[in-house]
């Protein structure tokens, strides 16, 4: 196991004193990165849509890491001069900022491809440009800092292996997979940078977006568990963060988004996993070894 003064030691950006941004930080997985990076002595901007939530977060999170390291922002990520503003209160409240976790999210936008326009934007301009937004907001001061700087978006595997009946979110985190991954590259091209992205991929979590459960289902991780898998990769240096969960092994995923990949390499039909024709074929390769 991992000790945070090890953590802390490989990845200066998480050094007690610093400051950590994290959105969608009332709830959940942002919660829970809060809470566990507050007990490692960082000053913690709690940002998330305001009321009741965010007010007991802040309380939570004050009450492990003190009430001076802890700010909350009510802020629609979806609204780019919100981000601004929030840069504008953090930076003069804490002088810095070497974690950027774009985290917000909101779940299912049921419906056919082309239904519920204004339901599919107003999902977009969250999961997808909310991210765009908070490093619009951060990056440039964050580099100019000189230190060492950590971004983490979160996407989903259903932005990578894209199953059907849910296409609005996952078009959303296949945009965070793609932007996280330019973002990595133009980072690393920053002569004398040392600010890295790196993409966060949650298994089933059990989380406020977990719909309908009031219990952890036997399948799901909790925030926590993700929050320690996430810190673990950062150490190994993963740009990918791909957490398993009680269901899906990583080797399982591994097949499955292979699979994915494979239906433009073998001219399959679209989402050929879910279709029948390619039930038992997509069967057997699940079973293969190696
Ligand atoms: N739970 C899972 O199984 C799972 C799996 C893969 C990815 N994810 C992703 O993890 C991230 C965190 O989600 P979670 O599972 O912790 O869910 P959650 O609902 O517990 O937390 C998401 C938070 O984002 C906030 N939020 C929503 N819209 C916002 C906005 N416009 N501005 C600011 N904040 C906003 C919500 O108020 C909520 O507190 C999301 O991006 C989600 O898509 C979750």
């Amino acid at each position: 196991m991992t000790t945070d003064a090890e953590i802390q030691t490989a990845l200066p950006a998480l050094a007690s004193g610093n400051v950590a941004v994290i959105t969608g930080a009332a709830s959940g997985i942002g919660l829970a990165a809060a809470k566990r990076l507050a007990a490692m002595g960082m000053n913690i901007v709690l940002v998330d849509i305001g009321g009741a939530r965010l007010d007991e977060a802040r309380r939570a999170v004050a009450a492990i890491a003190g009430d001076s390291a802890v700010l909350a922002v009510a802020t629609d990520v979806s609204k780019a001069d919100e981000l601004d503003r929030l840069a504008e209160r953090t930076f003069g409240a804490f002088g810095d900022v070497s974690l950027l976790m774009n985290n917000a999210g909101v779940g299912n936008n049921p419906g056919k491809p082309w239904e519920n326009r204004d339901a599919w934007k107003r999902l977009l301009d969250i999961n997808f440009w909310g991210v765009v937004h908070g490093v619009e907001a951060f990056a440039p001061r964050m580099l100019a800092a000189g230190k060492p700087g950590l971004i983490v978006n979160t996407g989903s595997k259903q932005g990578i292996t894209t199953p059907p009946g849910n296409l609005a979110y996952n078009v959303s985190k296949a945009g965070v997979k793609t932007y996280t991954e330019g973002l990595a590259h133009a980072l690393r091209n920053e002569p004398g940078a040392s600010v890295a992205a790196h993409l966060l991929i949650p298994g089933f979590t059990f989380t406020g977006l977990t719909e309908g459960a009031t219990e952890k289902p036997a399948g799901a991780w909790t925030g926590e568990q993700v929050i320690d898998f996430m810190l673990a990769s950062l150490l190994r240096g993963d740009f990918y963060i791909l957490c398993p969960d009680n269901e899906a092994t990583r080797s399982m995923d591994e097949k499955r988004m292979g699979w994915a990949i494979g239906d433009l390499i073998e001219n399959r039909p679209a989402l050929s996993r879910w279709h029948p024709d390619y039930k038992d074929a997509f069967a057997a390769f699940m079973t293969r070894t190696a």
